[in-house]
């Protein structure tokens, strides 16, 4: 009980990108949520259009559903050589890939050691890690040469990358010419009074969130644009993400509370009352 306290006082102090210690001091092995059927964890916050209640356990078919959405949306196809999954977190989603798309072969990067290491403990018990990988590596240098990947994906994870614009550099540096990024993300707006700065404060702390990266949903399609990407698809997803993902949070509080480390959790609570917002794109390396 001391130590986590400590623990967490010493997260809330800490300085720069904190997103493995998040995952990893925070969040543990066990994720947001646990399918205790599977004994799979997630950190999704699920797509939840056709899901019509916010049971405890539906959170697990609606980060499927986020899965099928970005990845149908990538149209994989045997000629790709390689896909990459950006921010994998425990390689639910590249299991999905390789389960309901033809792929040859995808690595994931993450920069969480305990997610990667439970990723490859994943893939090797699902008999597919000839296929697949979890290398331990951050979005903003990957370890890929230039002009090598054709198939992008990143779910979630781009709004903690210390930055993202450097994200989507480094995507246009691996992409090869017509390359293809499918991506999901959460957005936290920009604060419009002095509560809601309190409230994105909050949330750059307690979910390592540079502030770089906070702006608005319009600000987000410029800047795929600006560093030269062709926009494809774009959807705002808010009313299939965002606002069912907290109404499932609002359903449980104490569990919640309980679940992680308790001053962390009090200190996360910003992100029940920010502005957020949630984009889907599919776009391509001109
Ligand atoms: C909200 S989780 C989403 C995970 C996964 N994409 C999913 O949808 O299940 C965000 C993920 O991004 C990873 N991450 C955060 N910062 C990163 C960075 N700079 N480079 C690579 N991965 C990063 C975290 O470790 C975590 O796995």
């Amino acid at each position: 009980m001391f130590n986590s306290f400590i623990k967490a006082v010493n997260f809330l102090r800490a300085n720069g990108n904190t997103a493995a210690l998040v995952y990893d001091d925070m969040l543990g092995e066990t994720g947001l949520a646990f399918d205790k059927k599977t004994n799979i964890p997630s950190v999704n916050m699920g797509y939840w259009k056709h899901i019509d209640d916010t049971k405890s356990d539906k959170i697990h078919q609606a980060n499927r559903a986020m899965f099928r959405l970005v990845s149908e949306a990538a149209s994989f196809s045997e000629n790709d050589e390689k896909v990459v999954d950006i921010g994998c977190g425990f390689a639910t989603n590249m299991k999905y890939c390789l389960d309901n798309h033809k792929i040859n072969n995808i690595v994931g990067l993450n920069i969480s050691p305990i997610q990667t290491a439970w990723a490859n403990r994943y893939l090797h018990q699902e008999g597919h890690s000839a296929k697949a990988i979890v290398i331990l590596g951050s979005a903003t240098s990957m370890p890929f040469a230039d002009a090598s990947v054709d198939k992008m994906i990143s779910i979630e994870a781009a709004f903690h990358f210390e930055t993202r614009e450097l994200f989507l550099k480094e995507v246009m540096r691996v992409l090869k010419p017509g390359g293809i990024l499918s991506l999901a993300d959460l957005i936290i707006c920009k604060p419009r009074s002095s509560m809601q700065k309190l409230l994105v404060k909050s949330i750059m702390k307690t979910l390592s969130v540079p502030g770089e990266n906070v702006y608005d949903y319009d600000d987000y399609v410029l800047l795929m644009q600006k560093c030269g990407l062709e926009i494809l698809e774009v959807e705002q997803l808010k009313n299939e993400v965002t606002i069912p993902f907290r109404k499932w949070c609002r359903k449980r509080p104490v569990a919640l509370l309980f679940k992680y480390n308790f001053l962390w959790s009090i200190a996360s609570i910003g992100f029940m009352f920010a502005k957020l917002d949630y984009i889907r794109v599919l776009a391509r390396k001109k």
